[in-house]
């Protein structure tokens, strides 16, 4: 029965990663050796990479991913060699090198120079001095150095960093006697989506016995104390929960804004967004997320971006398990009855906050790609991107949690597949089969069977409704109602309510306040005035400088207040969304700009501030707004 299933299921997906034009699938790559040259000057990085290679299948060439970059010189075993670049798509262009294929080991360098046109790095000004940092996934490794560029491949590394200012690469730092050079070795196999290189005046303060943080020194006091409360605590959690941390320390670095992303799973050195520094440690969460991905995405890798749902479900399925530990444990502390219980509630409330952004992802995103497995075929994975991966890979997760017999039962499966996945690359029917072969033994097979793995898998739209724990939402779903009423019955809302109602409220049990109303708004008649005096009523989400609540805050007035352009509330909004990079609150930034405001409005804000957007924030907004890419 299992075995038939499964082959179903892999016969729906791509043998092979369609998003790469590498023949990949011929070699093993046994090593990579990659050294990067920076050029503050020129803007653009040289480099020489060097792989080790096995070839399986007797191939008589070499086939590389590259994107815009120049290449100078190929070598094949140290003797300078032929190479032929194919044709350009978007995929990027082959680079293509032929080989002895009776030669077993073969050794491939190339060297090369990254162009202004590279889509994986961003030079900029830092606060105190120029900066350089790259960002690769999903396929932007090609721009950055020539490679299979596929997370199906995995290789051990050495770095070598070139530049005036301090670098950081992938890997643990090696000592180094040359000024200006920097040294690094990845001895776990890493996919090219995680390779990465930044460099910049930056400095470091410590924020636990195995972390260190690293920004420019202006912000490091700040970044330390975000941080430094909960990050031994995540990494003793998500250990007890899957296994040792591998990876020996675990370092972060905090961007300038233009960083797209929240933050990103580098191994040795996770990306964080500065929206993350609010004073408050309320998105320390992030944290925990990216490095729950040093177990899932970064040990056990997705083979392709046609499965990234188990990189990225997974990961929020280890980030909320962490969360609410250390939910459990702060309660027990305090000497709460029922600590795990609680923690259990903190873990829900969290899951329906996640819930309601997969019903807002669903309903704007294509649906074919509302389906966990995707067919990328001549798909850019970049516009697949949403919060679909993230929360219905949960979902399922989660679905299979309480089927399973809930965490007692489940927790054992999570080890026995990290451990059985670590150092490779999968794709989901192997996690399905991973399952059978987990609980056939425990007799649970017949609980397996009455899963639909083919909806969950390849249907497209919303999951079944999860049996929430509401207890920590019903609190906020009540006071919702009294505005409700208060509306219906044409009361007075500057004298029914007032910040002090809040008081009580958990910082995430406002945000899901503020979403809640907007959607109740959504199906109520109310007037542009009554939003108008909602700033009155809450100067304290008028006035944060957390982005979750900036966001949540200005989509409840800008989407029913009808301001127009000059108002102030408009004004500030754009400014915001011009100072950020990160592209979670910018492109429904400029969405929102669209619909309350008018698509004049939001281009022309776009135009102002296009030039401080990273390269892939530029691209996806564009797209966004209708303009030519
Ligand atoms: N790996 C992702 C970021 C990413 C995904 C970059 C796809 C490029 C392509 C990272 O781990 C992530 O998920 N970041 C989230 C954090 C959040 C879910 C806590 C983000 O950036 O918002
Ligand atoms: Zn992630």
């Amino acid at each position: 029965m299992s075995s038939e299933l499964i082959e179903k299921i892999r016969q729906r997906s791509h043998e092979l990663d369609p998003c790469t034009q590498s023949n990949y699938s011929k070699f093993d790559v046994k090593h990579t050796d990659l050294s990067l040259s920076v050029s503050f000057e020129t803007k653009t990085l040289a480099g020489v990479v060097t792989y080790t290679l096995i070839n399986k299948d007797a191939s008589n060439e070499v086939i590389l991913d590259t994107s815009v970059l120049d290449i100078n010189q190929v070598k094949v075993n140290g003797n300078s060699a032929e190479y032929k670049l194919g044709e350009l798509s978007m995929y990027g262009t082959p680079l293509i090198i032929p080989i002895d294929s009776k030669q077993q080991e073969i050794q491939i360098t190339v060297e090369y120079n990254t162009t202004d046109k590279c889509t994986a790095i961003q030079f900029i000004q830092g606060d105190t001095g120029p900066y350089i940092f790259s960002q690769c996934q999903a396929i932007h490794a090609r721009s950055l150095f020539p490679c299979f560029d596929t997370p199906g491949v995995k290789s051990p590394y050495k770095f070598t960093a070139k530049s005036p200012s301090v670098c950081t690469m992938s890997g643990r730092p090696q000592p180094s006697s040359q000024k200006n050079i920097y040294y690094f070795d990845q001895p776990i196999p890493i996919p090219s989506y995680l390779v990465s290189i930044t460099s910049g005046n930056l400095k470091k303060a410590p924020i636990g016995p195995r972390s260190d943080v690293y920004s420019e020194e202006p912000n490091l006091a700040a970044c330390k104390w975000e941080f430094e409360k909960d990050m031994e605590n995540f990494i003793q959690i998500a250990e007890q929960l899957v296994f040792e941390y591998e990876w020996e320390r675990f370092d972060s670095l905090v961007l300038p804004s233009s960083f797209p992303y929240g933050g990103m799973e580098i191994p040795n050195m996770t990306q964080l967004t500065p929206t993350l520094i609010c004073k408050d440690r309320t998105q320390t969460k992030v944290m925990a997320h990216e490095l729950a991905h040093s177990w899932s995405g970064n040990l056990v890798t997705n083979c392709s971006w046609e499965h990234f749902w188990m990189n990225e479900g997974w990961t929020v399925y280890l980030e909320r398990r962490i969360v609410g530990a250390i939910a459990a444990a702060e309660a027990k502390s305090q000497g709460k009855a029922n600590p795990e219980e609680y923690g259990e509630q903190v873990r829900h409330f969290n899951m329906i906050i996640g819930w309601n952004g997969l019903i807002d992802s669903v309903n704007t995103m294509d649906p074919k790609f509302t389906s966990l497995v995707w067919d990328l075929e001549n798909q850019d994975p970049d516009d697949a991107f949403s919060r679909i991966p993230y929360e219905k890979g949960f979902s399922f997760l989660f679905h299979l949690e309480c089927k399973l017999g809930g965490l007692k039962a489940f927790d054992p499966f999570i080890k026995y597949y990290f451990k059985k996945f670590r150092y490779t690359s999968l794709n989901s029917a192997e996690f399905v089969k991973t399952l059978y072969e987990f609980y056939e033994p425990l007799g649970k097979a017949s609980l397996l069977d009455s899963i639909d793995w083919n909806t969950w898998l390849f249907g497209s739209g919303l999951p079944e409704y999860p049996n929430f724990d509401t207890t920590l939402a019903d609190q906020v779903f009540q006071y919702v109602e009294k505005w409700v009423t208060t509306i219906q019955n044409n009361g007075d809302i500057l004298q029914q309510f007032s910040e002090t109602d809040v008081e009580s409220f958990e910082g995430e049990q406002e945000m899901l306040l503020l979403e809640t109303l907007t959607e109740k708004f959504k199906t109520m008649k109310v007037s542009p005035d009554l939003i108008k005096k909602l700033p009155e009523i809450y100067p304290k989400y008028n006035n944060s400088g957390n982005g979750e609540f900036i966001s949540r805050w200005n989509e409840l007035l800008i989407s029913f207040g009808k301001y127009n352009a000059t108002d102030p509330i408009v004004q500030k909004f754009a400014n915001w969304i011009g100072s950020v990079g990160r592209m979670k609150y910018v492109r429904p930034g400029y969405k929102l700009l669209i619909s309350g405001v008018s698509l004049e409005f939001a281009i022309a804000t776009f135009k102002r501030f296009e030039n401080n957007y990273h390269p892939i924030c530029k691209t996806m907004v564009k797209k966004d707004l209708g303009l030519d890419v």
